[in-house]
Order: C-alpha cells, then sequence, then structure tokens
C-alpha cells in the first residue's frame, strides 16, 4: 500500500523545476540547433579556408571589409582559368538536403571589375552532382547582400555546396551563407525545426545558456563574452569553442563558435519554448581544468559591468543603451530576466572572492534578480563541502551542482535532499546524468535518473530547479556523451532520458504530497521509488512510479485526507518502459522507447498500479 496525504498540501512546486540546459558541445549550435550549414562563412577560422575547398584563384583579404568585427572576406579572380574560380563548403560533417525543401542562399560581394559578374551555386550530393542550383549577378563595387532560393532534388545527408564565379572578373565575397528556408517559428537567423520543435514539445520550466565550461573559456580570452553575441549575425565575431579539444586527447580544429546563435536568440529562445531564461557568466576565471588564468579581484569591474549589461539587455526600457539593442534586434518588449548565474564550475578561494564582488554590484543595482552560485564541479567531494557554507556566507538565492554519476549513485541518492538545510539557498541540479557503464543513453540510467527525481519533487521546498546535461549531440561530431537528444544532418532522436524529463516537465503539479509506505518515503524498497503532487489548478494528483528492477509489483495507491470520497474514476498512465534496461533509441529505431498511455479505473479513494519491470509510471486523476 502506498498512501497519499491529500489534506496535508505541501511546498510549492517552482514553475521552473524541470528545466533544460543548452552548451555548445557536441556540435549542438553551430552544426546543429542553429540552422546555418555553411562552416566558416565568414573566413575566420584560425585558418580561413578551414571548412572551404577553393579552387582556381581565391585570396583572403581584410582591407576595407564588409564587417568590421570579421574582417576576413575572399577574392575571386577569374582569368579564365581552366579549373574555373570558386570555393566548396561541405558544412559541418556533410551538409543535410531534404528533398523539395527550398534553402536561401546569401552572400555579400562587391565587383572590384566590370558592372556586373555573374555566380553559379549549386547544392551537390555526395556524388558531387548538382541536385539543385542558380544564378546571381553581383553588380556595382559597393558591398552588398545578395540571396536565393535553391530547391533540393534530392534528398542528401551529406551534401555540399558549390560556388564558382562564371564571368572574367574580380569580385569581393564575404559571409556565404545557407539556411533551410524553414526555420522553427520561421524566423530569420533561426533555429533547425526539428530540433527546436523536440525543446519545446519537453514543456522545460527554464533555460540554462550558453553552458558550461565554454562560459568559462579555456583562457580567459576565449571565455564567452555575450556582448559578442548581440547585434547584427555577420558582425559577431567568432570564438573558439572550448570544446575543440577534450580531455587532451580528441580535437576538433574546427570547432568556433560563430555566435549566430547569441544571447538574443537564446532568450528568443526561452521565449518561445516558455522557459525562464537562465544566462551564466563567466566569474573571471577561465576554465579551472585546464589553467589557472584569472582575473585580479580587484580588476573585475568590466566582467562584473558585463553582469549588469546583460540585466539591461534583457529587461532595460528601449531608451537604455543595452534595451535599445535588444529592441534594433526586434524585441522592444523586455524579456523578463528574473536570475543570471555566476561562474559554472569553479571551485576554492578564487572563486568565492570574485562571486562576493559580483554580488555586492548586482544586489545594489538589482536587488530584483536572483543570482545562482555554484558548489564546485561534482556534487561530492571537498569543494563541495568547502563551497556550499561560502555560498550561504554570501547569500546566494540558489546553489548549481553538478551529477555525472552512475546509475547507483542516482538510487542512492533519491534521500540526497531530505537532509537539505532548508534555511540556506535553493538548489539548483544544473547538470546531471547518469553514466552506465559504456555511457549509453539506455533506459537503466533514464530510470536511475527517474528514480532520483521522485527525491528532487519531495524536496520542492528546497530544490527549485533541475537540467539535465548535455542537451544535443550530433551523431558523427561528438565530444560527450550520454546526451538527452541526437541527431544527423536529416534527423533526429529523442533518448529514454528525454521522455523521462518530459513526463516530469508536463507533470510537475503546483505541490508536494507525502506518499508513503508505512509510514516512509518510497526511496528504493523493493526497488521502488514514488513521489506525488497535487495539481492545484487542475485539481488532479499526479503519482510517479519508477521500478529499477525486472519485478513486477502489484499496488494499491490509496488517497487519504480527501474531502470528497471517490469511487470507479478515470485514472490516466503513462508509462515508459522495455523488458530490457540496455535498450536505446537510435537514428534508425528512434521509437523503441517512447512512453505509452492507457486507463483505469479507480476503486473507492484507491487505484491498483501493475508495475511492471524497467518503468516509469506516470498517473494522473482528477480529484
Ligand atoms: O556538460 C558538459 C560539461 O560538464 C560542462 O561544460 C561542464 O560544466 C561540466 O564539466
Amino acid at each position: 500500500n502506498f498512501v497519499i496525504d491529500v489534506k496535508n498540501v505541501g511546498a510549492e512546486i517552482q514553475p521552473e523545476m524541470y528545466g533544460v540546459f543548452f552548451e555548445d558541445i557536441n556540435f549542438g549550435a553551430d552544426g546543429g540547433l542553429y540552422a546555418e550549414l555553411i562552416k566558416n562563412r565568414s573566413f575566420e577560422f584560425e585558418h580561413p579556408f578551414l571548412g572551404w575547398t577553393p579552387f582556381g584563384d581565391v585570396k583572403v583579404q581584410q582591407e576595407s571589409p564588409c564587417f568590421d568585427k570579421n574582417p576576413n572576406y575572399v577574392r575571386f579572380n577569374e582569368k579564365g582559368l581552366r579549373t574555373g574560380t570558386g570555393l566548396e563548403n561541405k558544412g559541418f560533417t556533410g551538409i543535410g538536403f531534404h528533398q523539395y525543401d527550398e534553402y536561401l542562399f546569401s552572400f555579400y560581394a562587391r565587383s572590384i571589375s566590370n558592372d556586373e559578374n555573374k555566380f553559379k551555386v549549386e547544392l551537390l550530393n555526395a556524388g558531387n552532382a548538382a541536385i539543385g542550383t542558380s544564378e546571381i549577378l553581383v553588380q556595382g563595387n559597393a558591398w552588398k547582400k545578395y540571396t536565393c532560393t535553391i530547391k533540393a532534388k534530392e534528398t542528401e545527408a551529406k551534401g555540399k555546396i558549390r560556388f564558382i564565379l562564371e564571368t572574367a572578373g574580380t569580385v569581393d565575397v564575404d559571409h556565404i551563407s545557407l539556411f533551410p528556408k524553414e526555420t522553427w517559428k520561421g524566423r530569420k537567423n533561426g533555429l533547425r525545426k526539428d530540433l527546436a520543435q523536440a525543446l519545446y514539445d519537453l514543456h522545460p520550466g527554464v533555460l540554462r545558456f550558453p553552458g558550461g565550461c565554454i562560459v568559462e573559456g579555456n583562457t580567459l580570452k576565449t571565455r564567452y563574452q555575450w556582448k559578442n553575441s548581440v547585434g547584427p549575425a555577420e558582425n559577431r565575431p567568432l570564438n573558439i569553442n572550448r570544446w575543440f579539444y577534450t580531455f587532451k586527447y580528441h580535437f576538433f580544429p574546427d570547432y568556433y563558435q560563430s555566435y549566430g546563435l547569441g544571447f538574443f536568440e537564446y532568450f528568443l529562445l526561452s521565449e518561445d519554448i516558455g522557459a525562464e531564461p537562465l544566462p551564466v557568466l563567466s566569474c573571471g576565471l577561465a576554465c579551472q581544468y585546464e589553467s589557472k588564468e584569472c582575473v585580479a579581484v580587484d580588476s573585475l569591474d568590466s566582467y562584473i559591468q558585463d553582469a549588469v549589461d546583460l540585466i539591461e539587455f534583457a529587461n532595460g526600457k528601449v531608451s537604455t543603451k543595452w534595451g535599445k539593442v535588444r529592441a534594433e534586434m526586434g524585441h522592444p518588449e523586455p524579456f523578463n530576466l528574473k536570475m543570471i548565474a555566476i561562474g559554472n564550475e569553479q571551485w576554492g578561494d578564487v572563486y568565492v572572492e570574485r562571486l562576493e564582488k559580483f554580488v555586492k554590484v548586482i544586489r545594489e543595482k538589482h536587488p530584483e534578480i536572483k543570482i545562482v552560485g555554484g558548489s564546485g564541479p561534482s556534487s561530492d567531494g571537498k569543494q563541495f563541502e568547502y563551497l556550499w557554507p561560502k555560498m550561504k556566507e554570501l547569500k546566494v538565492d540558489l546553489v548549481d551542482e553538478h551529477y555525472y554519476k552512475n546509475p547507483e549513485w542516482f538510487y542512492k541518492n533519491a534521500k540526497r535532499y531530505d537532509t537539505y538545510d532548508r534555511k540556506g539557498p535553493k538548489v539548483f541540479a544544473g547538470e546531471y546524468a547518469a553514466h552506465d557503464t559504456d555511457k549509453a543513453n539506455n533506459l537503466r540510467a533514464a530510470l536511475a535518473e527517474a528514480a532520483f527525481m521522485t527525491g528532487l519533487e519531495r524536496n520542492a521546498d528546497v530544490v527549485h530547479m533541475a537540467t539535465y546535461a548535455p542537451l544535443f549531440a550530433h551523431v558523427d561530431a561528438w565530444q560527450w556523451r550520454p546526451d538527452m537528444i541526437w541527431f544527423d544532418n536529416l534527423t533526429s532522436v529523442c533518448t529514454p532520458n528525454y521522455y523521462v524529463q518530459k513526463m516530469y516537465a508536463k507533470n510537475a503539479g503546483t505541490n508536494v504530497l507525502s506518499i508513503k509506505s508505512k509510514d516512509e518515503n518510497i526511496t528504493g524498497q523493493d526497488s521502488l521509488y514514488a513521489s506525488a503532487v497535487l495539481d492545484h489548478e487542475n485539481s488532479e494528483i499526479i503519482v510517479k512510479v519508477v521500478n529499477i528492477s525486472s519485478v513486477n509489483h502489484e499496488i494499491n495507491i490509496k488517497l487519504d485526507g480527501l474531502k470528497k470520497s471517490f469511487e470507479d474514476k478515470e485514472v490516466k498512465i503513462t508509462c515508459l518502459h522495455s523488458n530490457n534496461p540496455d535498450s536505446q533509441n537510435t537514428l534508425a529505431a528512434p521509437l523503441a522507447i517512447v512512453p505509452g498511455n492507457y486507463s483505469i479505473s479507480s476503486e473507492k479513494n484507491s487505484f491498483k498500479l501493475s508495475v511492471t519491470g524497467n518503468a516509469f509510471y506516470v498517473c494522473r486523476l482528477k480529484i
């Protein structure tokens, strides 16, 4: 018997409780969510032709550039060479084309010789045959934007584009871009439809961005600077991605951040998916795994100003400097930023001393903004013990905890927050994922997370937000796994871990209820875990039950303390299950493990749930 106490309505569950954490890792932004299909579109990588194959006479130039912050451009010289003069680009890992879809090709150009010069652009399949083509005339010697639409005749996962100067002449070209004509919500400079839709469907309460370690950078110079990520996309100076190498052995020398998906787009995405934005900013320390580089405590002014200016960018009136930038980008209304995180996985005194400076200024200037501090690189160990009391002293509002652990750790930690201090800062579980032996996104890992999350839910008075990590990974270019959503150039697949997050986020409820067996919380007895909440607005009770073993159980779930008793009511059930806990969803079989729905009828003030092995249940019942 599991007994739910309906009379004693417990703590409020924050609307932000279950969210997502976005980082440009595993080609999650450029080459992923950001719909741009051309790599190194501005020729600004350290090697300007990285990603490009030039042929004929194409040279990099900088004199009177089109974009001052991205000064490189290329000069095409066609003097009747047998090869022709042009460029090819094969995107991030090839370009994906969908048959009959249209693609928006654009570039900036000026004619150096002739009044008119003709270009041809071709979409190529893997065998180098043109599957779409268009011609464009470049006219005049001033920089101008040229655009055309090209329809793909075939579907191709590993395509490329070829851009050729057709007339004998000299032309300067910059920012060569190709987007699917249809982006999510039809936005310019937009997002890949299937990936953004998957985020929307998840129903996240919060979006933490832009990372992770990329916030810190391998060096301070390469940290994420949000001011470089706003304004016209063409003039955002790009940055090497901290994940261009992983653990000193896995190199992706072509991994840069174009910042085409920048802070404005993150705020917009938050708004579009109904999530509270949570930006993370550098605290003046480079990634501590990589370097000891730090800004002197008394030289942090510009870093702190970045935080203050970001609040103005998000919330300020259009008459303010940064509010004006937001308005000019198309969003005069404020984004309603409510919180900001300072530092990612930092540790030691160096972090505390710097965070203190930020807290002082942000509290003075923006007492309405919640501040998120961190508890170091791992949720246990020395730094964690050291930093939590410091966070209390600094009176930050939330403390970000990270845990990448094996499934057993997650089961054991279902009780983790039962004993946390209720008087200090709240918990933000900002990065977590169960890492099974082969780091697979399998059902076992997903159930471990679901079991653990019953503990987050039960302790919603102290745990205010939680975000699985990382979010996206390209199957042909990843640095880290497991990840919530995998994709290639054409399609994507949601993992069982995604469905666990979705089942929680869509059934978050409004208040905690106690659910007990023999007066104890259900935290692993017979390998079962459970939590219960009230959805106040819909007068529903929501029960979550996780079975991490392969043994079936019949459970009687009883509601105690009801004002009005009930009988024969519909109980709506969603269940994620497979007999094999090793099972996974793949691009080839994306629906191997997806939640299924069915209903049962209640008895008097109770219902019977047949719990199969390796399963996660969400039950909803109107009272
Ligand atoms: O999520 C991947 C990385 O894990 C994040 O960048 C970092 O915060 C953590 O170490």
